[in-house]
């Protein structure tokens, strides 16, 4: 068997973005030299400084290129010189899109050593993975506006959900939950007291699956409910699955449980195609070039691109390593509380990796 070899496209973007990636692609080349796998970085220089520039957020012949990686590794995109949204859907949204990446996956996971600011919930109670739709609801920019800026102004923002994509998600997230082997319980978040149409049709698919899965728990809860129940009881769950919008307000309460927006990450997926890897962070400008925000989140983006790719050795060693990191060395997760700069914390993950 030849050497096993991956191309990755490292799009670092805006932001504290390329100081975190750096830090993973560090770890990212430590694994690669234990676990004996080749792993060659393509760099693309897009986001907010590109765009002021050029003009261009991705453009088609950048795309091309970028569709033929293995993976693709961001950082993050948004720029508080750009207009909210232009770099958003310009880079971000369009690769989920265009590459259907159709899972957002998104573990909830709490390290032991990590401060939270739940009292009396530990590791043992918060491990929990979010399976988010991802490329439609009410991200596939269905509406318009009339009358602009006037008092008779309209906007309508439409919800878009296809049995195709909402089944597909469904199935994804159900297996999952059989190969996580844990509670083997599979709760949708939805809202099917108002939201009549689309989240009927979230049930009827759920349940129809779910006869395919007799060893899966089904379970239910309302998204305003589950929120409750995230911060009063997370150890109720074990993978929730739910659409694009609630996936996405959900998970950054996950954050929180985690220990904040620097220790969550969070896999783009299209299981037969090209998937994306991102920490959720954002790009957090006012910590920019500071090297004071935390990589873990970028460092364990790293180790779902490395498990996904069938690197599984090499995406343990990396989840020991985070742990050691933050069970012995790290004083807090919060930006500038660690201890340790940015790029330490990096190296003190490469450190163990070397010696283990
Ligand atoms: C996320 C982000 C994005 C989203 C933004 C930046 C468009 O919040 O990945 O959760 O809403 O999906
Ligand atoms: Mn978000």
């Amino acid at each position: 068997m030849g050497q096993r070899k991956y191309d990755i496209a490292v799009i670092a973007g805006d932001g504290t973005g390329p100081e975190i990636i750096g830090e993973g692609v560090k770890a990212i080349e430590a694994v690669s030299r234990k676990y004996d796998f080749q792993i060659s970085f393509d760099r693309y220089d897009l986001g907010g400084a590109h765009y002021q520039e050029t003009g261009e957020t991705l453009s088609d012949e950048v795309f091309e290129s970028i569709k033929d990686c293995h993976a693709i590794y961001l950082g993050a995109v948004g720029h508080p010189e750009v207009q909210p949204g232009v770099l958003e859907k310009g880079i971000l949204l369009r690769l989920r899109f265009e590459l259907d990446q159709y899972i957002n996956l998104r573990p909830v996971k709490l390290y032991p050593g990590v401060e939270i600011p739940l009292k009396d919930k530990g590791p043992e109670d918060i491990d929990f993975v979010v399976i988010r739709e991802n490329t439609e609801g009410l991200y596939a920019g269905a509406g318009g506006c009339l009358r602009r800026g006037t008092p008779h102004e309209v906007a309508i923002q439409e919800s878009i959900n296809t049995r195709m994509g909402v089944e597909r998600c469904i199935r994804y997230a159900f297996d999952l939950c059989r190969r996580r082997n844990r509670a083997k319980k599979l709760t949708l978040c939805g809202k099917t007291n108002v939201l009549t149409f689309a989240f009927d049709l979230w049930e009827r698919t759920f349940h129809e699956v779910a006869t395919d899965y007799p060893d899966i728990e089904t379970d239910y809860a309302h998204v305003d409910a589950l929120c409750m129940w995230m911060i009063k009881n997370p150890e109720r769950f074990d993978v929730i699955v739910t659409d694009n919008m609630f996936g996405d307000i959900i998970t950054d309460l996950g954050a929180v449980l985690q220990g904040g927006m620097g220790m969550a990450a969070g896999a783009n997926i299209n299981p037969e195609g090209v998937s994306m890897f991102e920490p959720i962070s954002g790009s957090a400008p006012k910590y920019a070039g500071k090297n004071n925000v935390n990589p873990i989140a970028a460092i364990l983006a790293a180790q779902l691109m490395l498990d996904t790719l069938g690197e599984t050795d090499a995406a343990q060693m990396i989840e020991r390593a985070v742990m050691k990191v933050l069970e012995e060395d790290l004083k807090g997760v919060a930006a500038g509380q660690m201890g340790y700069s940015t790029s330490d914390v990096g190296d003190l993950v490469v450190d163990f990796i070397e010696a283990s």
